[in-house]
């Protein structure tokens, strides 16, 4: 349940990491836009801090971190009516970042499966930045009061702890300052698979570039992909229930339906019988309407990276006038002495 006492804000991010994939798109960017358009303030994120948690060439994160702005913008996110900007620009983040880390525990940072997968066997070679990701990612959401946070079903175990993080510390400092935030995990694509493996999560960072489509690749790429998307010899057939066992082909339903804004259930009645011979060139054609204009878009604000600088310094602006006052109270309720000015 929603806390009552808070108004209904939303508040997600992305980290600025490159290759920003189809499973962004529609696990969360496409749910950005639908959640500014449903007249709840919306505030979104380039979360740039969590990016150097693991090593980023400095360039390459300056153009990463604009090549998210603009496909923030291209997908239809509007920074006037969304605060749109990068978290480095806002230290409040950083700030209450480090409160939380005194407030969560290392037995819930070491419950963190995202972690585990990332660091492998190479836990002991990790930043301790990586290890402490998800108390920042906490007052990246609290620090607003966000209630309601669009993620992909990943994200579910850090929004859960931001709200262990918020319970903790209510119930340290005797308070109900900070509310409890929902994950709002909803639609046909929350965990987009890869294309070449459809029991694992289409990823960034998998070596193979045919696994994932990139927001950046152009329609014959878009094509080629899913043409090679490993499948399966089956027809598809007239109900969900019968894709169970069939990861690849339920992957590339989903990815169907959420682009065509359609349940599951719909797009299986409509393809029923089809080969994946038939099935695919029409996936592709709707990949590439749908994906194309926003790559051309993405291309053309890219070509005025002075105007995405502005465009994230006004959102800071605008971001840090809610976070500010959040992180005063923050410290006085912790009894820290704020005497200056
Ligand atoms: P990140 O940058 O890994 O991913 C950004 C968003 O994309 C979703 N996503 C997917 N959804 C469906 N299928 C997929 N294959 C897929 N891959 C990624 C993620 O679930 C996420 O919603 N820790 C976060 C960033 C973050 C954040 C926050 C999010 C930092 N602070 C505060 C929300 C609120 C992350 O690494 O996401």
């Amino acid at each position: 349940m929603t806390d009552t006492k808070f108004t209904p804000r939303v508040f997600s991010g992305i980290q600025p990491s490159g290759n920003l994939t189809l499973g962004n798109y529609l696990g969360a960017v496409k749910r950005f836009v639908e959640m500014q358009e449903s007249g709840i303030q919306t505030i979104y994120c380039m979360v740039d801090l969590h990016a150097v948690t693991v090593w980023q060439d400095p360039e390459t994160l300056r153009h990463n971190t604009r090549e998210l702005a603009a496909a923030y913008i291209a997908c239809g996110l509007d920074a006037e009516k969304s605060i749109l900007f990068n978290q480095s620009q806002v230290s409040a983040h950083a700030e209450l970042g480090w409160l939380f880390g005194c407030v969560a525990r290392l037995g819930w940072m070491n419950r963190m499966t995202q972690f585990k997968d990332k660091a492998g066997k190479n836990a002991e070679k990790m930043s301790l930045g990586l290890y402490g990701y998800p108390a920042l990612m906490a007052a990246d959401i609290l620090v607003y009061h966000a209630t309601h946070v669009p993620v992909g079903e990943d994200q579910k175990q850090h929004v859960e702890l931001t709200r262990d993080i918020a319970a903790k510390f209510n119930h340290d400092f005797k308070t109900d300052f900070f509310p409890q935030p929902e994950p709002v995990i909803d639609g046909a694509a929350t965990r987009v698979m890869s294309l070449r493996d459809g029991t694992k999560k289409m990823s960034k960072s998998d070596p193979s570039d045919l696994s994932r489509i990139n927001m950046t690749d152009n329609a014959d790429t878009v094509a080629k992909k899913i043409r090679k998307a490993k499948t399966d010899p089956e027809p598809l057939p007239d109900n969900l229930e019968d894709l169970a066992g069939r990861p690849e082909a339920r992957n590339l339903i989903n990815i169907y339906a959420a682009l065509n804004g359609q349940k599951p259930e719909e797009v299986i009645a409509e393809v029923s019988g089809q080969q994946f011979g038939q099935f695919k060139p029409l996936l592709a054609d709707l990949a590439v309407a749908k994906l194309s204009p926003i790559g051309d878009e993405m291309t053309r604000l890219m070509g005025d990276v002075a105007e995405i600088d502005r465009i994230l310094g006004a959102g800071a602006d605008r971001a840090a006038e809610i976070a500010e006052p959040i992180l005063a109270q923050t410290f006085d309720i912790m009894g820290m002495i704020r005497s200056r000015r």
